[in-house]
């Protein structure tokens, strides 16, 4: 018997904007995915990468079709109850990084946790222990403009990392990165 799948979807359909405008950015995806499991979605600019994994993040809902996670049925949850899903069990690394620009390196890494509730001294030590993991120890006053694209990006990773979420979902996360700091 095959692992039940942590993340489903049936029969996705994404449509951006009404009438002679609209385009159908999905069209039909299924996928399954068993806890684990390291996946890649790959595709040319424009395929619907970025769409599937908003949708994937609760960022953004489909216009058809069932999505799953942990056999929940991700569409009859409220907005709230999808930011809180979001908030337990997701990590998320935007393709444009999303950084707060007035806001320090360690700040932005620490706003995950202080949504949900950690205490200031934990909260302070895992976004150290993110952003060292990150190769990024001694940078953590530095706001987003003080850093490089390929700096911005590992600040955005270690945000997605620093509450050990269940899911990490991931938009093009190494594309600013030499291949070593990649890896
Ligand atoms: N908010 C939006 N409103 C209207 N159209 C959109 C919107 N977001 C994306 N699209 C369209 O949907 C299609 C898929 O976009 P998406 O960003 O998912 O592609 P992608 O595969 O992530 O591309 P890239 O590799 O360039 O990041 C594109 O044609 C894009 O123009
Ligand atoms: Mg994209």
């Amino acid at each position: 018997m095959s692992a039940p799948a942590l993340i489903s979807f049936s029969a996705i359909t994404k449509t951006y904007g009404q009438g002679v405008a609209a385009f159908q950015a999905l069209k039909g995806v299924d996928l399954a995915i068993p806890s684990g499991q390291f996946v890649a979605i790959m595709g040319p600019s424009g395929s619907g990468k970025s769409t599937a994994l908003n949708i994937l993040g609760c960022l953004d809902g489909p216009t058809g079709g069932a999505y799953r996670f942990r056999d929940i049925a991700v569409e009859t949850l409220s907005r709230n109850q999808r930011a809180l899903l979001r908030r337990h069990y997701l990590g998320f690394v935007f393709q444009g990084f999303n950084l707060l620009s007035r806001t320090s390196a360690q700040e932005n890494v620490e706003l995950p946790l202080l949504y949900r509730g950690t205490e200031a001294s934990r909260r302070h030590a895992a976004a150290r222990e993110a952003l060292r993991q990150v190769g990024l120890d001694g940078w953590e006053h530095h706001t987003p403009a003080e850093l490089s694209g390929g700096q911005q990006q590992r600040v955005a990773i270690a945000r997605a990392i620093v509450t050990r979420p269940l899911v990490l979902l991931a938009d093009e996360p190494t594309g600013n990165l030499d291949s070593l700091s990649a890896q």
